[in-house]
């Protein structure tokens, strides 16, 4: 299982100390939360604050973003130190495009998928994507319940990559932790991204290592 400990949760006055923790524990990207108060009831940091985290992090940046007309930003995102880039199907009237142009900057392409958005949407652009970030909450807000139908979103978005020939990895964010990781292992997750549940506990390294080991 790949771990991607989302930094939404880390104390953001102590951002590099919580960057290295994450760099001597076994987590294998980092997830990095944009949020901008128009796509999202929220707002997160930006920019500078992903380059400030790239500057001291080992491991590859793992940016989802929430935000309107994403394909304004992919650049500076990269030149911000992002390695995968994730947008929302719901936020690009032109995927297509959207996905073309993060594979031109040498990024992953990821799509994210809100928890009432169907797989069925995902239909003609899975072979084109290095991953999909199945939402398990609405997202805005770290810390929020897991929506079990994720599950049978997994297993079904499983089915689909398995039936087109891609390659695509399913990572799954929102309300994560060693029982919902359990179920979503059982049922194809290739990767987790946990914010609250590692940073929340006395020993986050340990936590990460529980996850990996699912
Ligand atoms: C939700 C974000 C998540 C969030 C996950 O809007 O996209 O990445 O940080 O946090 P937890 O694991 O606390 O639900
Ligand atoms: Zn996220």
């Amino acid at each position: 299982m790949l771990v991607s400990p989302s930094i939404l949760s880390a104390d953001f006055a102590n951002l590099q100390r919580d960057v290295e923790m994450l760099n001597n524990s076994i987590a294998d990207w980092i997830h990095v939360d944009i949020m901008d108060g128009s796509f999202v009831p929220n707002i997160s940091f930006g920019l500078p604050v992903c380059e400030a985290v790239a500057k001291h992090a080992k491991k590859p940046l793992d940016v989802h973003l929430m935000i309107v007309n994403p394909e304004k930003y992919l650049d500076n995102f990269k030149k911000a130190g992002a390695s995968h880039l994730s947008v929302h199907i719901e936020a690009c009237p032109h995927l297509h495009r959207t996905v073309q142009q993060i594979k031109e900057l040498g990024c992953k392409a990821g799509v994210a998928i809100n928890p009432h958005t169907s797989i069925n949407q995902l239909e003609d652009i899975i072979t084109e994507i290095d991953l999909v970030i199945l939402m398990s909450v609405n997202p805005g807000f770290g810390g929020q319940k897991f929506i079990n139908q994720t599950v049978e979103k997994t297993e079904k978005l499983k089915n689909l990559i398995i039936q087109k020939n891609a390659k695509t990895l399913i990572e799954i964010d929102g309300g994560v932790n060693l029982e919902t990781g359990k179920w979503l292992k059982n049922a194809g997750a290739d990767a987790l991204v946990a914010g609250n549940f590692v940073f929340a506990s006395q020993s986050p390294g340990d936590v990460i290592k529980l996850l990996k080991a699912l």
